[in-house]
């Protein structure tokens, strides 16, 4: 239950929302003063009041009930005391969710909508780096975070796989290519070639190369087999990656699939007068909202990235139906995506508003960041290569005696790499170390896994225990504060999904971990004083184990049963 939300409607002042009252509740840093509190200087101006008197006549109104057991006022705050017995039985009652299956803090609300996510959208023929790690993990979480909401939800990889520079590999595999060796080396030897090609290129060969992109797009046989097989390359080693982060799609409708739905939505530019020329391309004027124009056809007629967009954009409108539509993309992409959305609305689509453009922040390497000169870029496979050989060196001095040592370093590297893209706030720019990353007393994943390995350890010790409901075990300081962090999940998964922001749900895993650490060095839990309490904290062991197994499979996480 949401009970900052729940002492809200019980509270009124005038020229105050409830929900701007709940969000004013806070948890006392000292548990000593309350379980929640209400500071009352923000109301002061508004009501003519001193915080104290206002926080005093509150407290008088307030009905106690079973559930908060009393308000008082403290200075300028309203102090709140919960019922720890009623909040053991509500949040236990919640939780049955997990015990019936349906997974805990899982929802409904999404029932009958639809949204569309773009992310990872991969480029063929082009490293598959560091770049994209958070709009492949940030997409993948959004997507099962919404789904467990409820929500029809469609993950697209928007490939990145119409270009000139189709033409040049064309050629630069004519030129230097060997079948096998290409098939051997797959992406690797692809973007050789095509690196190579963009150094030693003469004036004929990008001439050459024009004709062979041309031919691609004039349905040459030979040209779009090459074409084809570039792709297939590039697709089986993302999927790779992909199988390795838990990362699914449901559409790979790339920009080349765009190319012959784009006349109806030029022709409605047109009609509607949106489009005019400018230096013999033909763009949507948006000097009115302070942006550079929108161009939709080249001077040369051709069609650009920006034209593909805006055709895959009512593509997904007529397809899905969406009610949102998301493109986890680099803030990088700002301007792109404000001028694609504003189009849309000039157009008199109502559905621009529901267009949101999730950026997020650039990551780079502690030791070396990421490097543009040519050629030099780190592929993600090396960083989770990486990652995973130093989980293994971590665990093979943490824990020696470790059965399945590669199977839990998988686990552990791969869940660092998503972790470390996902725990911050993603507009922010990281710098991702390992070492940081893989500490296992860090707000790390490593260390919420860690949680629940020893969780298990603990049941295993319990389990012939009856776990049943213990209405007589009184809930102590640790368990409550446990309680109380449970109890957080469901709200973290909403505002998670409301923000597009999985690191609350990363957050809220670390926070979790932590306050349960403390209660497994505090309290006894197989060897507890009576058989109540044992069962209590066994149970809320077990909890604590779900409800983080949870949120990391949120985020694309597994965790080892042992570590
Ligand atoms: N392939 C593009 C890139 O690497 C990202 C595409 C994002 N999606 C979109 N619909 N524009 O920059």
């Amino acid at each position: 239950m949401d009970y900052k939300a729940y002492i809200a409607e019980h509270i009124a002042v005038e020229g105050v929302t409830k929900a701007e009252v709940a969000e004013a509740i806070a948890v006392p840093p000292d548990a000593a003063m309350g379980d929640y509190a209400l500071p009352c200087f923000k109301f002061a101006k508004l009501l003519h009041k001193a915080p104290n008197l206002i926080a005093q006549e509150l407290a008088e109104k307030y009905p106690a009930d079973g559930i908060v057991s009393s308000a008082e006022a403290a200075g300028a705050y309203l102090n709140f005391r919960l019922n720890r017995k009623a909040l053991a039985a509500d949040f236990f009652r919640e939780f049955a969710l997990e015990e019936e299956g349906a997974g805990y803090g899982s929802s409904e609300e999404g029932a009958g909508k639809t949204v569309c996510i773009d992310y990872s959208s991969v480029n063929i023929a082009k490293p598959f780096h560091i770049g994209h790690l958070s709009t492949t993990v940030l997409g993948a979480a959004l997507y099962r975070i919404f789904k467990y909401l409820g929500y029809n939800v469609v993950g697209i990889n928007h490939l990145g796989d119409y270009g000139t520079q189709f033409g040049k590999l064309i050629s630069a595999y004519k030129k230097w290519g060997v079948k096998e060796e290409v098939e051997k080396g797959g992406i690797h030897a692809i973007n050789d070639l095509y690196v190579r090609f963009n150094a030693e290129a003469t004036e004929e060969m990008e001439a050459e190369a024009r004709e062979n992109f041309r031919l691609i797009e004039s349905g040459d046989e030979e040209a779009n087999a090459l074409f084809e097989w570039f792709k297939s390359l590039t697709m089986r080693y993302v999927g790779k990656i992909y199988d390795r982060l838990h990362v699914t799609f449901d559409s790979y409708a790339g920009e080349r699939f765009y190319i012959d739905k784009m006349q109806p939505v030029i022709d409605a530019l047109k009609n509607k007068g949106l489009l005019v020329e400018s230096q013999g391309a033909q763009v949507v004027d948006l000097e009115k909202y302070g942006m550079p124009p929108f161009i939709v056809l080249r001077s040369d007629g051709a069609s650009l990235y920006a034209t593909r967009d805006l055709a895959a954009a009512f593509y997904r409108k007529q397809t899905y139906d969406f009610d949102k539509c998301l493109y986890v993309v680099a803030y990088q992409q700002n301007l792109h995506f404000k001028q694609l959305f504003k189009v849309i609305e000039l157009m008199g689509e109502a559905w621009a508003k529901d267009m949101v453009h999730v950026a997020y922040g650039m990551v780079s390497l502690e030791d070396g960041a990421m490097s543009t000169r040519k050629g030099k870029v780190v592929w993600l496979e090396d960083v989770i290569d990486r990652c995973v050989e130093k989980a293994k060196n971590v665990l093979e001095e943490k824990n020696p005696a470790l059965e399945n040592k590669s199977d839990v370093a998988e686990k552990v590297g791969v869940g660092a790499v998503i972790f470390g893209a996902l725990y911050n706030n993603k507009i922010k720019d990281i710098v991702f170390s390992y070492d940081k990353a893989l500490n296992f007393d860090g707000e790390t994943s490593v260390y919420v896994q860690y949680t629940c390995a020893r969780c298990a350890s603990v049941l295993e010790k319990v389990k012939d225990l009856p776990m049943g409901e213990r209405a007589n075990a009184p809930i102590g300081e640790r368990e409550f504060e446990l309680i109380r962090a449970l109890g957080g999940f469901p709200d973290a998964v909403k505002a998670a999904a409301k923000n597009y922001e999985p690191s609350v749900i990363a957050r809220w895993c670390v926070d979790t971990a932590q306050v349960f650490n403390k209660f497994y060095l505090d309290c006894k839990i197989a060897q507890a004083e009576t058989e109540d309490l044992r069962a209590l904290r066994a149970r809320l062991t077990r909890a604590t184990l779900a409800a983080l197994t949870r949120g990391l499979s949120l985020l694309g996480i597994g965790v080892p049963e042992k570590m």
